[in-house]
C-alpha cells in the first residue's frame, strides 16, 4: 500500500504553544500542518484567522493545509493567500460561487481544495474535480476534534478516487475526522493520499513521534 502523507491537525494542540506543537510534529515526520479555521457560523466553534496562519508560516517549513470552515470563503482568499497558506480548502456548502472561489485561490498561486460535509452527497464535488488540487472528504461533522469516524465517508473516498483516476486527475485525496491507526489502512485502501489526524497525534500519551509510528505500522500491516 502506498504510504500516505500525514497532516496533523493543530486543533488538538495547545493553542498557547502552537509553535512548539508544529515543531514537534515536523520533527516527528509530519508532511503537512492541517490548520482548522472556524468562524462560529458555518460551524459551531471558533478558532483563528489569517494572522495565525502568517505566524505559523514563520514557525515551520512544512506546507500549511488550511481548512476553511467559514461562510463566504471567497471573501477571505486574499487574506489567507497573503498569510502564506499552501493549500486553501473551502466547503462546497459555504459558497454561492464554488468555481469562482476555486479560481480565485489558484489565481493567487495557492493550491485549491474542495470539501464536503458528511451529509452532503458526493455528487456535489464531482463536477469541480478538474479545478482542484485537493479533494477533502469529511469523516466527522466539522467543528470539533476527537469525534468518531463516520464509515459512510469510505464510499465517498472510493467514488472520488474512481473519478480522479478515470479523468487522469492528480489532485490529492484527503480525509479528515476520526482517523486513528485502526482505521487508517482502510482509508488509504479506499484511495486517500493524505490523512488528517488531530487527537490521535496530539493526545497520544507517548507523543507525536510514537503516534506517527503507530500510523505507519498500521498502514504497512
Ligand atoms: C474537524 C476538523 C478536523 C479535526 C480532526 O472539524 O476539520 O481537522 O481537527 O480531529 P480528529 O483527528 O481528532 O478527529
Ligand atoms: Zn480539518
Amino acid at each position: 500500500m502506498a504510504e500516505p502523507k500525514f497532516a496533523p491537525s493543530i486543533l488538538s494542540a495547545d493553542f498557547a504553544r502552537l509553535a512548539e506543537a508544529v515543531i514537534a510534529v515536523e520533527r516527528a515526520g509530519a508532511d503537512w500542518i492541517h490548520v482548522d479555521v472556524m468562524d462560529g457560523h458555518f460551524v459551531p466553534n471558533l478558532t483563528f484567522g489569517p494572522k495565525m496562519v502568517a505566524d505559523l508560516r514563520k514557525a515551520t517549513r512544512l506546507p500549511l493545509d488550511v481548512h476553511l470552515m467559514i461562510e463566504r470563503p471567497e471573501d477571505w482568499v486574499d487574506r489567507y493567500a497573503d498569510a502564506g497558506a499552501t493549500y486553501l480548502t473551502i466547503h462546497v456548502e459555504a459558497s454561492n460561487d464554488v468555481p469562482g472561489a476555486l479560481a480565485a485561490i489558484r489565481g493567487r498561486g495557492v493550491r485549491a481544495g474542495l470539501t464536503l460535509n458528511p451529509e452532503t452527497p458526493v455528487e456535489a464535488v464531482m463536477a469541480h474535480l478538474g479545478s482542484v488540487d485537493l479533494a477533502l472528504v469529511m469523516s466527522v461533522h466539522p467543528g470539533f476534534g476527537g469525534q468518531t469516524f463516520i464509515e459512510g465517508a469510505l464510499g465517498k473516498v472510493k467514488a472520488i478516487r474512481e473519478t480522479l483516476d478515470k479523468q487522469h486527475l492528480t489532485a490529492e485525496l484527503e480525509v479528515d475526522g476520526g482517523i486513528k491507526p485502526d482505521n487508517a489502512a482502510r482509508v488509504v485502501s479506499a484511495g486517500a493520499t493524505v490523512l488528517v489526524a488531530g487527537s490521535a497525534i496530539f493526545e497520544d500519551p507517548d507523543g507525536p513521534s510514537s503516534a506517527l509510528r503507530k500510523f505507519k505500522m498500521a498502514i504497512r500491516g
